[in-house]
């Protein structure tokens, strides 16, 4: 929580406008983020992951820091180009994606694809024909599978395809007259573990290694994203995942490292937005001594905190009645969806003396909220979000 987001929420409470919940992200945060991964990574190229938060004021401070940017979808894209940073700094690292889409993306100038099987290959050769781009000059890269462990937010199999298979989705591409370039996984989102890399790498180098042997030149690893933002926990340092990547590479790659890039999402914004919201109702289910409360707030799954399914990302609440005694409470949302509960499996400690009307602070919230929040179910409206 930065001075200036709370001098903003105060303000905000004394012109009476705290009416609904909101997020408020501090620019500054996102700048000291980036040039910490630049001087953890100092040569590796940072692609942002857009979808961790696209507001225009933090591409458009990206954009002028020099980052790139790792993309969904034609809309991301669109929406980074009007930052004014060209295609080039574009990746489109979706593995599932709509021929029509890869016709428009090449239309506006991106050139660098993720692929996790053959048939996505032959989909951007067919694409490159339409758009009548060259298809030597579409590099594509291949996502292995991670398994996530030790991430709170792991990515599962849905993306990426086991190593082996990645050399023969990599020799299609390049028989096809594509730029086979490399190899890319996310070892799983908020992962605390700064090992984690090594397995991946060790699987990217035999790739590289086997593609080689194939007469195939690999010459980038995309690293993903996964690098944590401090929610309860204390988390390492970008520092720390640094070094220890730094180590691995050469551990894997000797002295013939290859290009890297990044893709961080939550840990570049995470830590630069606070959540405000309100209690709407303390209960309790029987009037027992022992029951625990539950506190419902105005935000909850449907409006913006769905990273909180399976309890998997515990954000620190805080309250203006933080000294008093705590008691813990199952914690959920406003709307008349009963899996709108936040934290009951682990119930959450909160202040006794909390009450009907009082604001709560959801620290670091700025990645991922806001476009979970997209459509006013129940008649909420999505999460409004405040860039200073
Ligand atoms: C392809 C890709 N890259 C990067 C990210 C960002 O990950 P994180 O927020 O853990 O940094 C994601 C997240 O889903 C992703 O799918």
């Amino acid at each position: 929580m930065t001075d200036r987001i709370r001098d903003y929420l105060r303000a905000r409470r004394d012109l009476g406008l705290d009416e609904g919940p909101v997020m408020v992200l501090d620019l500054d945060v996102v700048r000291d983020n980036f040039s910490k991964f630049a001087r953890a990574l100092p040569d590796t190229r940072v692609f942002y992951a857009v979808k961790a938060n696209p507001a225009p004021e933090v591409l458009r401070l990206l954009a002028e820091l020099g980052s790139c940017f790792d993309t969904a979808s034609v809309a991301e894209m669109e929406m980074v180009l009007a930052t004014g940073a060209t295609a080039e700094r574009i990746s489109y690292g979706n593995t599932i994606k709509k021929r029509r889409d890869i016709v428009r993306a090449l239309r506006l100038g991106v050139r660098l694809f993720a692929v996790d099987c053959e048939v996505e290959a032959d989909k951007i050769l067919a694409a490159t024909a339409e758009a009548g781009v060259e298809t030597a000059d579409v590099q594509v890269f291949c996502r292995i599978l991670c398994d996530g462990a030790g991430a709170d937010w792991p990515l599962s199999r849905k993306f990426g395809c086991e190593p082996e298979m990645a050399v023969n989705v990599l020799e299609h591409a390049h028989r096809l007259g594509l730029q086979a370039y490399g190899v890319s996984f996310h070892v799983g989102s908020q992962q605390a573990n700064t090992e984690a890399w090594d397995g991946a790498l060790a699987s990217a180098s035999e790739i590289f290694r086997e593609c080689a042997l194939r007469g195939i030149g690999l010459s980038m690893v995309n690293l993903g994203g996964g690098f944590p933002t401090k929610y309860l926990k204390q988390v390492p340092g970008v520092e720390t995942y640094g070094d220890s990547i730094f180590r691995a590479l050469t551990k894997h790659f000797g002295n013939r490292i290859p290009e890297t890039i990044i893709e961080p999402g939550r840990g570049m914004v995470g830590n630069a937005g606070v959540i405000e919201a309100e209690v709407v109702l303390v209960s309790k289910k029987s009037e027992a001594e022992d029951e625990v409360r539950w506190v419902y707030l105005d935000i909850g799954k449907f409006g913006g905190l769905a990273e909180t399914m399976d309890e998997s990302i515990r954000y620190a609440i805080r309250t203006d009645h933080d000294e008093d005694r705590m008691a813990p409470c199952v914690v959920a949302g406003p709307t008349c969806d009963s899996v709108d509960v936040l934290y009951e499996k682990n119930p959450y400690p909160l202040p006794v003396s909390l009450s009907i009307g009082d604001k709560v602070l959801i620290e670091g919230t700025g990645a991922y909220t806001t476009t979970y929040s997209a459509v006013a179910f129940n008649g909420f409206p999505p999460l409004e979000q405040i860039v200073i």
